[in-house]
């Protein structure tokens, strides 16, 4: 069995391969064109990638003998998982791992924004900090007490509700196509349409899967729903947001700041963006700890030797796959 690895991953997940008896190859260099993957994996039964990989239908379809790939991410929009099925090829992501990780960053984001965090640094690093002032020019936001509006209440959504309402004394108010009713009774969250969290929330934290229908869910109209005083925090994905009219709204005082870990077009940030001061910009960090890292590799072998010793990978997304039989 032999397994390619598109990019490096930690030896912790390599070891793990290795005891099983498995051969990989792993791209120890720049990052690969679809060209390039497509070719290296002629030979692979299975394929560890990362969300920076697009594994489209051509990729899929290349190799016949590609049983599995293996997503180092909870989130699998970078693979065509319709065409995966179709071609019976089983999909793995790393779910649960990187949900407390990622809460953790998402609040962070919120903080950093609200209190101006990184202006205020920058600030003192350039030598201006000349002695306490009433009015500083660093006043920021309250977060405590505040209006919390969560897109998306599954793992991650959650994970940051319970920091705002237990820490922070935050009302939760979310929006999600299902019901978590948990959350509700442990946290006191309310669930609320989309339009009325845009109006009440003084914070907007998203925490939704890109599909057809979350992208481009904030835009100009939402923005022009959104509180003037509203800050939004994006952890999830670049395309729920439609950047072009974030860029706007930010410009025209249509909400007062954001916090992104994510872009439409990763890894470009729009220019514009970067030029905006209320605004604090992470290079798509959110589950980037040490021990989280490792564990999203590990768990990503995990399936991988699963599914190639004939078994249901403990991660699999496309469990029709198994229906018709696993052979292929
Ligand atoms: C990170 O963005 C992930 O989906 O794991």
């Amino acid at each position: 069995m032999r397994v390619y690895i598109s990019q490096r991953i930690f030896s912790e997940a390599l070891e793990m391969l290795r005891k099983e008896g498995i051969t990989f190859e792993m791209n120890e260099g720049a990052r690969l064109s679809k060209e390039g993957l497509i070719k290296k994996i002629q030979e692979a039964d299975g394929l560890i990638c990362l969300l920076s990989d697009g594994i489209d239908s051509e990729v899929l379809k290349s190799n016949p003998k590609l049983k599995v790939v293996c997503n180092v991410a909870v989130g699998y929009d970078n693979i065509d998982v319709g065409a995966a099925t179709k071609l019976k090829i089983m999909v793995t992501n790393t779910p649960g791992v990187l949900t407390e990780t990622t809460a953790d960053l998402a609040f962070a984001l919120l903080l950093s924004v609200a209190r101006r965090i990184v202006e205020a640094d920058k600030f003192t690093r350039r030598g201006e900090y000349k002695g306490w002032e009433l009015i500083q020019p660093h006043l920021g936001r309250d977060v405590y007490g505040k209006a919390l509006g969560i897109v998306g209440m599954g793992r991650i959504g959650t994970a940051v509700a319970k920091r705002a309402s237990r820490g922070f004394d935050m009302k939760i108010l979310y929006y999600d196509e299902i019901r978590n009713e948990q959350a509700e009774k442990e946290l006191g969250a309310e669930f609320v349409e989309f339009e009325e969290l845009l109006e009440k929330s003084d914070f907007i934290s998203i925490h939704s899967p890109l599909t057809e229908k979350t992208r481009h869910m904030f835009s100009t109209e939402q923005f022009k729903k959104m509180k003037k005083s509203a800050y939004l925090i994006n952890t999830a994905r670049g395309p729920v947001v439609n950047e072009e009219a974030l860029v706007k709204a930010l410009r025209d005082k249509e909400i007062k700041g954001a916090g992104l870990d994510v872009y439409e077009e990763e890894p470009k940030v729009h220019p514009e963006l970067v030029k905006l001061d209320n605004v604090v910009l992470l290079p798509h960090i959110a589950s980037a700890s040490v021990e989280t890292r490792t564990k999203m590799a590990t768990m990503a072998a995990e399936n991988m030797i699963a599914a190639l010793k004939g078994k249901e990978p403990p991660n699999l997304v496309n469990k029709e796959v198994l229906k018709g039989g696993q052979e292929r």
